[in-house]
């Protein structure tokens, strides 16, 4: 894959595309900006090299339509304080307009093209729309790897239109990090999977089979995991039509002699959003009107021994509701002893950056995916479109 460093930027129209699709309170205040952050390196290092930098991103999921509380201008104010220049906000994306905008730059200048997603031709990888952004650019760089799950336009077909294509810091970054726990990692490999459901996250769960020495289950999905152990958990979430297919998953681990460790106690209570009687108890004895909400205490501890030789972890959702207090000390107890160990330690998906934060163990890990069905997508093993579609390009000699 080419990257931006192979590419002459100097004078040209740089497209940029990244994902800035960061969370926002109802008054479209910006409420995390680590994707905004993430982005930094690969438009600092375009306007250091006298690139016209137009930035392109979607945010939320519009459905093709324009939805004024899903305009990037927040976005392009934020950026522009991090970059310390001015970041125009385009009035879209596409257009005669935003060709003329864009036809005017002066080298150094930064543009922030309008929601991508304001155009159904977008996540329909629309061929027309593709060649319209690609119109706008001489240069196009993915530097998006939280959408490259996707085919859409501006991540996959753009590529057939554009006249140079290559990747951002990001992208690489995420891609190497992730190379390097899956490619030939330094073992113990252990991997912790937690989140609500087996269903989501299946093909994810049989791939790493192949890969890993010890595997990790926390969070609702669990419990189908302790019920196809023959284990009553009482009224605790659980996936009936998945209960058969997690134990074969526990027997294919067996007989790959990858040690498969699920909970052994949990916090348990009499409904989620009444908090009442809230107890611990060993996963034996969940009593019959509870649901789990948590790994208990001694599965922390457990989880944490059975951490203490690993040389490199991979961590994909959390361990309990840990929105709610009650039930977040599995979650944060987990950040702690990810964080605690000295191994090479890569967490992806949203809500475990989320709880990485709460725990305020962000820094000591090794790498924070961006990504959140991305870096899923990538622990299922299979390409991603918009990588693919760069390969691909970049083979062809372009
Ligand atoms: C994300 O946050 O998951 C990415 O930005 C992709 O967005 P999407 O899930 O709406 O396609
Ligand atoms: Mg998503």
């Amino acid at each position: 894959m080419k990257t931006i460093k192979e590419i002459d930027i100097s004078g040209k129209r740089v497209l940029i595309r990244v994902d800035v699709n960061v969370p926002m309170d109802k008054f479209q205040n910006i409420t995390d900006d680590t994707r905004i952050k993430g982005i930094l390196p690969t438009v600092q290092y375009a306007l250091d090299h006298h690139a016209k930098v137009i930035l392109a991103s979607h945010l939320g999921r519009p459905k093709g339509k324009t939805v004024p509380e899903m305009s990037l201008s927040p976005v392009a104010m934020r950026l522009g304080r991090y970059l310390k220049k001015l970041v125009k906000m385009a009035p879209d994306c596409v257009g005669s307009d935003v060709e003329a905008l864009v036809n005017n730059m002066k080298t150094g200048e930064v543009i922030l093209l309008e929601n991508l997603r304001f155009h159904q031709g977008e996540q329909d990888n629309d061929e027309n729309f593709a060649a319209a952004l690609a119109g706008l650019c001489d240069v196009y760089i993915n530097d998006a790897f939280a959408v490259c799950h996707r085919a859409n336009a501006s991540v996959e077909a753009i590529t057939r239109f554009a006249p140079e294509c290559g990747a951002g810091f990001l992208l690489q970054n995420e891609l190497s990090y992730f190379k390097k726990a899956f490619d030939n990692p330094a073992r113990p490999l252990v991997a912790i999977i937690g989140g609500a459901k087996i269903s989501s996250k299946l093909a994810a769960l049989e791939n790493m089979l192949k890969h890993v020495d010890k595997f990790m289950v926390g969070g609702a999905m669990a419990n189908t995991f302790l019920k196809s152990m023959g284990i009553d958990v009482g009224r605790s979430k659980t996936e009936e039509d998945l209960v058969i297919t997690a134990g074969n998953l526990m027997k294919k681990a067996d007989d790959k002699g990858v040690i498969f460790y699920v909970p052994v106690d949990a916090v348990v209570a009499g409904s989620q959003d009444a908090e009442v009687d809230i107890k611990i108890v060993p996963v034996k004895e969940v009593p019959e009107g509870s649901m789990i909400m948590d790994i208990g205490p001694a599965t922390s501890l457990l989880y944490e021994e059975a951490l203490a030789d690993a040389k490199t972890i991979v961590w994909n959702g959390p361990m309990g509701v840990f929105e709610e207090e009650p039930f977040s000390k599995g979650t944060l107890t987990m950040a702690r002893s990810v964080a605690e160990s000295s191994a090479l330690s890569i967490v992806g998906g949203g809500d475990t950056d989320v709880a990485l934060h709460k725990a305020g163990e962000s820094e000591r890990i090794t790498y924070i995916s961006t990504g959140g069905g991305a870096f899923l997508a990538l622990l299922e093993g299979e390409p991603l479109p918009g990588v693919a579609a760069l390969d691909k390009v970049n083979m062809a000699g372009n």
